[in-house]
């Protein structure tokens, strides 16, 4: 199965993704991680998404397209996988429908009231874990591994608030996109505990 993990900035795409990659051992492909490792190890790409991300505003889709395309040509992608941040405006969706075959695309819905916080509070680890300063109880390492955690460059309020609009304007659009297509299934409890809203999403896989 392959599936599309749509939602706002800070919705719990990779909250989420993280819980349906143990359960159902679906591939996470992260656009947004794929461009942070590339930035991390100075690459063309890193470089030049860097300034695109910092702006709270896509990277160009040529780049990012031709990233997907080629992810999804690895072995590893026939177990099945998850988009994650990808696609994110009209061009790249129609795009994908020319080079994968997806069968569902989940909407997790959050109130844009919530984000700002949920992002400017979260910590990341370098495994890829997310957590929110509201429930780390002070501890500044990863529960999983045990690394030092870190904010993301872009989770300041002023960063949010162009990838909030960004959000808004080219990606929400999709949420129709899908619709159209028969494959948009919303997860209506986005604004409940990662559990709660994981176990909406086991009811949606089966
Ligand atoms: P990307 O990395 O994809 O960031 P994003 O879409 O802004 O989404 P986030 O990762 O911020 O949110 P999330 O939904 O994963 O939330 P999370 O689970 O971590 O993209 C970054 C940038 O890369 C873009 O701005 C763009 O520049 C570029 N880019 C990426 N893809 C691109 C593309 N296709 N085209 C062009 N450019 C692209 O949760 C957030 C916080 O909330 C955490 O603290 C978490 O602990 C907490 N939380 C999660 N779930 C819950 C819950 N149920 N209740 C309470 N708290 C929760
Ligand atoms: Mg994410």
């Amino acid at each position: 199965m392959n599936i599309i993990l749509l939602g706002a900035p800070g919705a719990g795409k990779g909250t989420q993704a993280s819980k349906i990659k143990q359960k159902y051992n679906l591939l996470h492909i992260s656009t947004g991680d794929i461009f942070r490792a590339n930035i991390k190890g100075g690459t063309e790409i890193g470089k030049l998404a860097k300034s695109y991300i910092d702006a709270g505003v896509l990277v160009p889709d040529e780049v990012t397209c031709d990233i997907v395309k080629d992810r999804l040509t690895w072995d590893d992608v026939k177990q099945g996988y998850m988009l994650d941040g990808f696609p994110r405006n009209l061009f790249q969706a129609k795009e994908l429908d020319k080079f994968a075959k997806i069968d569902l695309c989940l909407n997790i819905e959050v109130d844009e009231s919530l984000l700002m916080d949920r992002i400017c509070g979260r910590r990341v680890c370098a495994c890829g874990e997310s957590y929110h300063i509201n429930t780390l109880n002070g501890s500044t390492t990863c529960a999983k591994c045990g690394k030092e955690l870190y904010q993301r460059a872009d989770d300041n309020p002023e960063t949010v608030k162009s990838r909030l609009d960004t959000y808004n304007t080219q990606t929400a659009p999709l949420i129709d996109y899908y619709k159209s297509q028969g494959k948009l299934v919303s997860v209506t409890s986005g604004e409940g505990s990662p559990d709660d809203v994981f176990a909406e999403i086991c009811k949606i896989l089966g």
